[in-house]
């Protein structure tokens, strides 16, 4: 019943790419989809083998080109911090705790659901606990995949400077994945599956050749995405380690964005030809459709809700949420700037980000304009 809800899922991707002549971007994430969709590999595996085809670059003359990246380094470096000691993990965390939420009514999706609303006190506590591990779960496997597309990056971008920031992101990375971990076992006691579309978007940009397509994908994209969700998600909690570690991370993850958007820009300006930088453009904005699109937690919905309506229901009311809203908001809002600054929002595209309501987040500032503050206050 999945599998084929899946492909009937996927139905709508694939044909819109198709009916937009994305033809080289669906043949790219053909396989991932397959992977992910069909033989929902990162859900029916405890281990998924990848093999990977990109080609590492080293460097004979260490020269120091690029200062802004080498500044970046510096603030990495001064900015580490250890999650076992920095974080206090003896607070006790009560993710039912009925008086006073681990996070709102208002950041439940289903939150106008007549069948959520009907729930007990109890009942309710215990649903947004769930859909809290559901979240941070996904930001735990998009942190492991976060990480190794961190050592990819840093093997294959040909400059010095970016390798060495790298490594610090490399150490950040692990410290997210060790800290999203340790929240979820210990305080939630909870850990759901990745998300089938989280799957193909990683599996996509993991499998790639193209060292530039991982920048892309995972240092403006997927962060990005991140980072929106982080921000809503500190936003509506007062759980006091929770607000902690998200500062931290936000923290971290700022610099990363900042990282992709200076490399990314560099390569695409001096180093891709026309036809290239199309292939990008055409990229960028399928995987944004399936950013805003696609992560409806499905996880929790086939365990809680799949018994009390369809999915396509479910999708309904994930979609026409204020949450989810006030969550897609927050992410273009990171996503589109970063988009444009690095020349992937040409006159060619722009109607289609237009059409799908996204054109709106283009003048906001992108990556090397925002602090770590503006973007743990969300400005
Ligand atoms: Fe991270
Ligand atoms: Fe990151």
């Amino acid at each position: 019943m999945n599998l084929l809800e899946n492909l009937a899922q996927s139905g709508p991707l694939l044909r819109g790419a198709a009916s937009r002549g994305n033809f080289r971007v669906l043949r790219s994430m053909l396989g991932p989809a397959f992977r992910g969709l069909v033989q929902q590999r990162g859900r029916h595996e405890s281990r998924t083998q990848m093999a990977l085809g990109y080609s590492a670059l080293f460097d004979w003359q260490y020269r120091r080109t690029e200062p802004q990246l080498a500044r970046l380094y510096e603030a990495a470096k001064a900015s580490q911090w250890n999650a076992t000691q920095d974080l206090d993990w003896s607070v006790s965390v009560d993710p039912e705790d009925t008086d006073r939420p681990i996070v709102p009514d208002s950041f439940m999706p289903i939150a106008k659901y007549p069948g959520y609303q009907r729930l007990d006190a109890r009942e309710k506590a215990r649903q947004r606990h769930l859909v809290l591990a559901w979240m941070l779960s996904q930001f735990l496997h998009g942190e492991q995949g976060a990480l190794f597309a961190a050592c990819q990056v840093t093997e294959a971008v040909p400059w010095l400077d970016a390798k060495l920031y790298g490594s610090t992101q490399v150490v950040d990375e692990g410290r997210h994945v060790e800290t999203f971990h340790r929240y979820l076992t210990e305080k939630l006691e909870k850990l759901y599956e990745i998300n089938d579309n989280l799957y193909v978007i990683i599996d996509a940009l993991m499998s790639d050749a193209r060292w530039d397509l991982k920048f892309l994908g995972m240092q403006i994209m997927i962060e990005g995405l991140a980072l929106g969700a982080f921000g809503h998600l500190r936003q509506h909690t007062q759980e006091p380690l929770l607000r902690k570690l998200l500062t931290y991370v936000i923290t971290d993850e700022a610099r990363h964005v900042h990282y992709g958007v200076l490399a990314v820009q560099k390569f695409y300006e001096t180093e891709l030809n026309e036809r290239e930088r199309r292939e990008r453009e055409d990229w960028a904005f399928e995987v944004s459709l399936l950013l805003r699109d696609r992560f409806l937690a499905h996880e929790y919905y086939e365990e809680q809700w799949a018994h009390a309506m369809s999915r396509a229901e479910w999708d309904r009311y994930m979609l026409e949420s204020e949450s989810m809203a006030l969550f897609r908001n927050t992410m273009f809002k990171r996503i589109v700037p970063n988009l444009k600054r690095i020349g992937l929002l040409s006159e060619r595209v722009r109607p289609r980000y237009d059409a799908a309501g996204l054109l709106q987040y283009e003048d906001g500032r992108a990556a090397p304009e925002l602090t770590a503050q503006d973007l743990i206050e969300d400005r």
